[in-house]
């Protein structure tokens, strides 16, 4: 377990709210990094500011099919991974990292040049000594996602009876994996409390699609008040931000 939070009345988006973004790190002494931390996420990411790094290496996914549970955390909707493992993961600079969990922000949180997009996805890996590495994609408008259909069913049981979670037998990786071969870098935090850092942050530059339908499914699914659970932009501080191109 990295620590999420998995109590949806504990924090939410609403912007000049008690609970929201503003007030997270003022909430519970554990989450104080939400509020002081300097390496905090998301962040727009600027092509200017971008190192071109040709020696970060290819990065592909090697997962296994794995039971998985879907959940609605109240700000989100989840796809745990049984044992917190679906096979070998990633690997970073020589260190593994399984897969934990999938998530989405809806619209996404890290910006593009200023650009946000309709959707962002979360796959949260960590490693032996408990290091946090998340992928991200970004999605506009267009075809389906295959992922997102496979989930439908699934999603559609949670709303129909309210339950906070549906389990999902043997879900192959060919319905997740990924390739990536341009994608951006830089060393952040959880984007939710208790915003722990030092999570390396993997961003593709290559853009998925999704439907309306299922951008809406997500949110109903987790039929909260707001319409948004994506955290506001925060402060680079000089961090270095990598694009690698092969
Ligand atoms: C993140 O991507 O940092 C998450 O939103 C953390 C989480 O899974 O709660
Ligand atoms: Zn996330």
């Amino acid at each position: 377990d990295h620590g999420e939070v998995e109590d949806e009345t504990q924090f939410n988006y609403e912007k000049k709210g008690e609970k929201g973004p503003e007030n997270w790190g003022r909430l519970k002494p554990e989450w104080a990094m939400c509020g002081k931390g300097n390496m905090q996420s998301p962040i727009d990411l600027t092509d200017k500011i971008v190192l071109i790094d040709h020696n970060l290496g290819y990065l592909r996914s090697q997962y296994l099919p794995s039971n998985a549970t879907i959940k609605n955390r109240g700000h989100d909707i989840m796809m745990k991974f049984e044992g917190g493992n679906a096979g070998l993961g990633i690997t970073i600079n020589g260190t593994e990292y399984k897969l934990q969990q999938i998530h989405w922000h809806s619209p996404s949180e890290h910006t593009l040049n200023g650009k946000r997009f309709v959707l962002e996805e979360h796959m949260v890996h960590q490693s032996k000594d408990g290091r946090n590495a998340v992928v991200a994609f970004f999605y506009k408008l267009g075809k389906p996602d295959y992922f997102l259909l496979t989930l439908e069913r699934y999603l559609k049981r949670i709303t129909d009876t309210h339950e906070s979670q549906e389990f999902v037998e043997m879900i192959h990786p060919r319905t997740f994996g990924f390739e990536s071969k341009h994608y951006y870098r830089y060393i952040g935090s959880l984007t939710t409390p208790p915003c722990s850092e030092n999570v390396i942050w993997t961003i593709s530059k290559e853009m998925r699609t999704v439907t309306l339908k299922q951008l809406i499914m997500l949110r109903v699914t987790v039929h909260d008040q707001s319409n948004s659970n994506a955290r506001p932009l925060q402060r680079k501080n000089e961090r270095p931000v990598a694009l690698y191109i092969p």
